[in-house]
């Protein structure tokens, strides 16, 4: 189902598309930023509950500083410096975090309006093409990002591109879950199990610094389910540079097991995440702009929603240790994200 979701600044209309299963649970998506607006799940009274942050109007995503629910490309997280060197070629990206680039700059795939194709009840197309030289990124890139709500209560994403010469390519949703729901107020007590034994650790500036850091007795040790709250306030630096949890997790992809499992007591809703991707950053809105209004006028808090963003590692480009982000020309590369409830 398409529906107009207003005028864009520059006078183009964008849509929101509802997609659905059989059972009732029902995304919806604009094509503004590749955006995921609303996701209804059962709860365990078998209730509809939103489960994502975001706002009512297109504008809320137009000046969206958190990317709030968008597809971020062409490269999700940062680049130190905002410049990286590929093939003997220097690549300059803008500087919009200090000296760092996040989330590939200002002109992010957040902010375009994508070609959308609602090819079935319950899965939207979204395609981008991305010029050469955009956002400082060599190559042109076609994208084409699927979101799919499966018949098992399951919002899959499948993140597709190609381009004409190696480039970055690196896309990530940046949802903000709020599996209370709406009116829950912070994700302190939401529980969380990551199948991670290490993170990549990071300097004052959230940039990795190389190093990997094993989670064995620290604060990001989510191998057994626990409490986000319990240890996010705990003294460590780690979590000082952050303001909380803002990081990158290795996930051990352990097959046929959940990468990430998070758990609302107040909802009853779980969400399990299956990626291929090999990291996923833990973002428990920390700087979240409070001053900033969402769905129905509220007012959210600090930590009031989490993301786990599935990615190649931060900074990837800039680190041959770490798994490469960059993808051959001429051939089609295809990760994905399923995001699966369940009560
Ligand atoms: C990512 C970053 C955070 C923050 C958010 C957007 O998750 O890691 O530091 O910038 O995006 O607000």
């Amino acid at each position: 189902m398409e529906n107009t979701f207003g005028n864009c600044a520059d006078g183009k209309s964008a849509s929101l598309f509802t997609i659905r299963n059989a059972r009732g649970m029902e995304a919806r998506i604009s094509d503004f930023g590749g955006v995921l607006v609303s996701l209804f799940v059962p709860d365990r009274e078998g209730k509809l509950r939103d489960v994502v942050m975001g706002f009512d109007a297109l504008a809320g995503y137009e000046h969206n500083p958190t990317y709030c629910g968008a597809l971020v490309g062409r490269n999700a997280n940062r680049i130190r410096g905002a410049r990286f060197a590929l093939d003997g070629k220097e690549y300059r990206l803008s500087q919009n975090e200090g000296a760092n680039n996040l989330h590939s700059g200002p002109d992010g795939y957040e902010k375009r309006l994508w070609s959308a194709e609602q090819i079935a009840e319950n899965s939207l197309k979204l395609t981008l093409f991305s010029p050469d030289g955009d956002q400082g990124f060599p190559g042109s890139l076609i994208v084409c990002v699927t979101y799919t709500v499966t018949e098992d209560d399951a919002l899959s994403i499948v993140y597709g591109g190609m381009a004409d010469c190696r480039t970055v390519m690196n896309l990530t949703n940046h949802a903000y879950f709020k599996l209370g729901g709406q009116d829950s107020s912070t994700v302190l007590d939401d529980e969380l199990m990551i199948r991670a034994d290490a993170i990549t650790a990071v300097d004052e500036t959230l940039c990795p610094t190389g190093k990997l850091m094993d989670v064995s007795g620290t604060p990001f040790d989510f191998r057994q389910r626990k409490r986000i709250g319990r240890d996010i306030d705990s003294d460590h630096a780690q979590l000082r540079f952050g303001k909380g949890y803002d990081h990158n997790f290795i996930l051990r992809h352990q097959a046929g097991e959940p990468d990430v499992e998070a758990y609302s007591p107040a909802s009853g809703i779980r969400m399990r995440l299956y990626t291929d991707l090999p990291g996923v950053q833990l973002y428990t809105g920390n700087f979240l702009d409070v001053s900033v209004k969402t769905k129905g006028g509220r007012a959210e808090q600090l930590r009031g929603a989490m993301c786990l963003e599935t990615q190649f590692y931060p900074d990837a480009v800039n680190h041959p240790e770490f798994l490469s982000s960059v993808i051959e020309a001429g051939r089609y590369t295809e990760h994905f994200a399923r995001f699966a409830f369940s009560v």
